[in-house]
Order: structure tokens, then sequence, then C-alpha cells
């Protein structure tokens, strides 16, 4: 059985003190809702003041980005040694990251392993842009991102994959709990074809990309879909705890 997941991807939002804020407004009901997992992914620099925070409940936490040198002379990087002692997830492959800072399958790859090295477990985006989707070539994209992120990988531990369609992101305009449910019961198809039954059974597929308060229950209610990636909508506590509430409520069932 899949445990649902909410992770909040903050970006690049938030400084420590806002950051402390924001917890502080949803810590206690957050922890309250014990049949979900919740993933808060802060900016770097608040990691270690939300991990106080957080101490002592269930929320989980999770960093945006990890660099694949556990450490050394490469100024202004963050190691996965680092992340280790601070984190239990971490985002890797975000679609701003492959767009803005050239991230390529290859380098993903490499954070993949580097995190699954220290028990970090990544929560691997992949995802199709909207010319990709016109084309219909969502399912080719999405093969070949998976390939090349997780080769040479034998056991993904643990790890999470959140399937973000990149015209989906930051928009407005998200995918219909259909097409995600479609897409991700491929994903989910793949991953069996590359490991074996347990793995695809056991792996989390999260959908992202415009995911809010009013259509959270589209996505949960759908047999593939085990939670979500929230952006924008996880810096709201009013509205992350309600997509966590309704998560609770809908998502909590024999997923496999
Ligand atoms: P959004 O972002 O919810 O603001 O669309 C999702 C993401 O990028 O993870």
């Amino acid at each position: 059985m899949r445990v649902p997941m909410i992770a909040g991807n903050w970006k690049m939002n938030t400084t420590v003190s806002e950051a402390m804020e924001l917890v502080n407004e949803i810590r206690q009901e957050l922890d309250e809702i014990d049949n979900v997992d919740k993933v808060l992914c802060p900016p770097f620099v608040s990691l270690a003041a939300v991990k106080e925070l957080i101490k002592g409940s269930s929320i989980k936490l999770g960093a945006q980005n990890i660099y694949f040198e556990q450490k050394g002379a490469y100024t202004g990087e963050i190691s996965p040694l680092m992340l280790a002692e601070l984190c239990e997830f971490v985002i890797i492959g975000h679609s701003e990251r492959r767009q803005y800072f050239n991230e390529t399958g290859e380098i993903i790859n490499k954070k993949v392993k580097a995190a699954l090295k220290v028990g970090l477990k990544p929560i691997l985006c992949i995802g199709e842009s909207f010319k990709e989707n016109e084309a219909g070539r969502t399912e080719e994209v999405i093969t070949e991102q998976l390939r090349s992120a997780l080769a040479g990988i034998k056991y993904p531990n643990g790890s999470v994959i959140a399937y973000e369609p990149v015209w989906a992101i930051g928009t407005g305009k998200a995918a219909t709990g259909e097409q995600a449910n479609k897409t991700i019961g491929f994903i989910r198809q793949t991953i069996y074809r590359k490991y074996c039954t347990r793995v695809a059974q056991e792996t989390r597929i999260l959908y992202g990309g415009s995911v809010t308060a009013s259509n959270i229950a589209e996505f949960i209610q759908q047999s593939e879909i085990d939670g979500a990636l929230v952006g924008g909508a996880s810096l709201k506590a009013g509205e992350f705890l309600s997509i966590v509430k309704q998560t609770s409520e809908i998502g909590v069932f024999e997923r496999d």
C-alpha cells in the first residue's frame, strides 16, 4: 500500500523568517494528519530552521536541489552529505532546473545516484513541454527522461516520481485528472518494465502543475496518482492545509 504524499516546493520564495512564519502557521494542523506524508521543501538557507521547527512532528523535510559530488572545491554547491544530515527527500530534475540551469539527463542521473548513495530519497521530476504534448510525444519524452535519470540504478530505494507537464507548471492550467492518471499509469508501466512488480507497486508517483485546493480532489481520486508536488499553492497556509486535508479524506485506499 502506497501512502499518499503531498510535497510543497517553495522554490525561490521566503526568507528564513518568512519560512519560519509559514511553518508556524501550518505545523500543528499538518502534524495531526497521519495518513498522508507531508513534505516541505523550503530553500536551502531555511532547511536547518525548518528542521528545528518540525522536530517531533510527523512533517518531513526535502531540499530542492543537490550537487552530485560529495565534497570538494565546488564553490556555492550543496552536497548530498550535507543534505543527508538535514532532510529525507530531495527534488531532482525539476523542469526549471532543466530549463534555466541546463540540467541534462546525464547530470540528473548523477544527482539521483549521489542522493541514493547517502540515503536521500529523490523526488524525480519528469514531464513533457507544450510542444511535445501537442505533437503527441508525451510517452516518448517520458520514456527517455526515465531511461536517462535511472540509468545504472539497480534499485531506486524509496524514490518518488513527480509527473509535471511543463505546460502546467505555474500557469494555472493544470492537466485533467484523467490525462494525468493515464500518463502516470504509463510511468508505472515503465518502472515495472525496468525493475519489477514490487518496485512499480511501491513507487509513489505524484502529479504536479497548478495544483490548488480547488482541483486536488480530481487528482487524488485517480487510481494511479499518489499525491501532488505543489508549487505556488504551498506558499499559502490555508490552501496547502486544505490540499493535505482533502488528500487525507479521499486518497487513502489500497493502491496497487
Ligand atoms: P505550481 O508548481 O504548483 O506552481 O504549478 C509545481 C512545481 O513546479 O512543482
